[in-house]
């Protein structure tokens, strides 16, 4: 179970919704229920259109990372995955900034999930 908070120029708001970890799939699977306007194409891990931004909320030791090798290849390819921050996650388990909605499993921490609302692009962190 996770609170998952959702920002981006896209929204009017910040919006948080409750996640059954494991229970709806993918990050992009819970946006989706929620109409919450993530840009995305293949669902396939591929094309990098829902890249977005996954900050692990609260005091909790987050936990282990888990990434398919079509994500580490498709973030590395559009260069949101540098071999230091890929040796640090498989390592340390220090969680990659960026991530694919469409492969991201939610499970039982609270995240907050930025978003650009273009695809590909990542969330603009100086915005107002
Ligand atoms: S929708 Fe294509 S990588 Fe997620």
């Amino acid at each position: 179970m996770a609170n998952v908070t959702f920002s981006g120029p896209t929204l009017p708001k910040d919006i948080t919704v409750y996640a059954i970890a494991g229970d709806n799939g993918t990050l992009l699977a819970v946006a989706k229920k929620n109409d919450i306007p993530i840009p995305f194409q293949c669902q396939d891990g591929e094309c990098g259109s829902c890249l977005v931004k996954v900050t692990v909320l609260g005091n909790k030791t987050p936990n282990a990372v888990s990434m398919a090798e079509k994500e580490k290849v498709t973030l590395s390819v559009n260069g949101k995955l540098d071999k230091q921050t890929l040796h640090k996650m498989e390592t340390y388990d220090v969680p990659s900034p960026f991530r694919l909605a469409c492969q991201f499993i939610v499970r039982d921490e609270d995240i907050l999930v930025e978003f650009s609302g273009e695809p590909g692009v990542e969330i603009d962190l100086r915005r107002a």
